[in-house]
């Protein structure tokens, strides 16, 4: 029984070592040698050269290297197996802190104060509001979403939250499903999206999207993407920036990456550009996680953080 490790772009034998180290019993085998294909039970995949996975006849397991899976449904020869992704703390906390801390960028209007400094002006503004004034609506109350919302409600923030199904959540006002989201755009002064890629998701951010957030808060509205880059049409972006109904936009992902060289995104006086790193997690913490899960099978113990291939996420 063997763990197939299926990546593209990450050092794979950093990550056999880590894994070895974790399952000294198991044979971790890569894409790029000969091995045993009967014998692979789990892969552990990052971007795995599409159709690379057929023919592994004993798969008990797929499990995503992080926490997104559109990677893996973009490979039409994909196995049936039960598919896992990470789902770990450190990395919910570092998104929360990316949230956090743009979402504050915007309100305490530090983007102008950062402008400001190279011409020595010192201006303020006499109008400066509260966190409470401010409006912060999340698209995706999953893992990362809920917890984004309660450290922004810690800090005062006015929260709300659109998810695809129905949710409740103490001190949040919640909307749900295409019925749900004008009433939650309109009341936004700050998105931030957290969904998965999915194909009810993507372009959702578009000029109808963006055209629908709220037009009468004390600042904004902005956009913070730290979802997926495929979530996101960066022309209705750039056109909803330069026509003043998007009055700036934090973006952590890019319908193409590493954002090319040309992107006018880049250069957007109004635009914050982040590398796709607003949640890392440690490579040893996700490795720690898959061995768990791989015990927990081994024991005949349910998968954990299983995703549903039907809805894509
Ligand atoms: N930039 C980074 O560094 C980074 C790092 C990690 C993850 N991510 C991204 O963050 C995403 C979210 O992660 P997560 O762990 O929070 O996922 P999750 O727990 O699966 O939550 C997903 C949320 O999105 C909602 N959703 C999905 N499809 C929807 C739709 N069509 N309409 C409305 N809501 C919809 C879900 O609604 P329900 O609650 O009703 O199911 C759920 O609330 C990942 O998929 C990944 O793409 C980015």
């Amino acid at each position: 029984m063997s763990l197939l490790l299926a990546m593209s772009g990450w050092h794979i034998e950093d990550w056999r070592a880590r894994f070895q180290a974790l399952l000294p019993e198991m044979p971790i085998v890569t894409l790029g040698e000969p091995f045993d294909r009967r014998a692979v039970h789990y892969v552990a995949s990052w971007k795995h050269p599409p159709g690379s996975l057929t023919g592994l006849p004993n798969l008990a397991a797929i499990f995503s290297l992080g926490a997104g899976v559109d990677f893996l449904f973009a490979d039409d020869k994909l196995p049936e197996a039960p598919i896992a992704r990470v789902v770990d703390p450190d990395l919910t906390t570092r998104m929360s802190e990316y949230v956090v801390l743009h979402c504050l960028m915007y309100l305490r209007q530090q983007h102008r104060y950062m402008r400001q400094q190279p011409a020595k002006l010192w201006e303020d503004d006499r109008d400066q509001p509260a966190a409470r004034a401010l409006r912060v609506g999340i698209m995706g109350l999953g893992e990362l979403g809920l917890d984004a919302a309660r450290k922004l409600k810690a800090i005062g923030f006015d929260v709300a939250g659109w998810s695809r199904s129905p949710k409740s959540v103490e001190g949040l006002a919640t909307f749900c499903g295409e019925d749900g989201m004008r009433a939650f755009l309109a009341r936004t002064d700050i998105l931030v999206s957290l969904l998965p890629l999915t194909q009810e998701t993507r372009g959702i951010i578009n000029a109808d999207l963006l055209d629908s957030l709220a037009q009468d808060g004390r600042l904004g509205p902005f956009l913070i993407n730290a979802g997926r880059g495929g979530l996101q049409v960066e022309a209705d972006i750039l056109a909803a920036l330069d026509a003043g109904t998007l009055k700036g936009a934090t973006l952590d992902v890019f319908e193409t990456e590493p954002l090319p060289s040309d992107s006018p995104l880049w250069s957007h006086p109004l635009v914050t550009v982040t590398p796709h790193n607003a949640a890392m997690s440690e490579p040893e913490a996700i490795a720690s996680l898959i061995a768990q899960q791989i015990r927990r099978m081994e024991a005949g113990e349910p998968l954990q953080h299983v995703v549903d291939p039907a809805r894509g996420y």
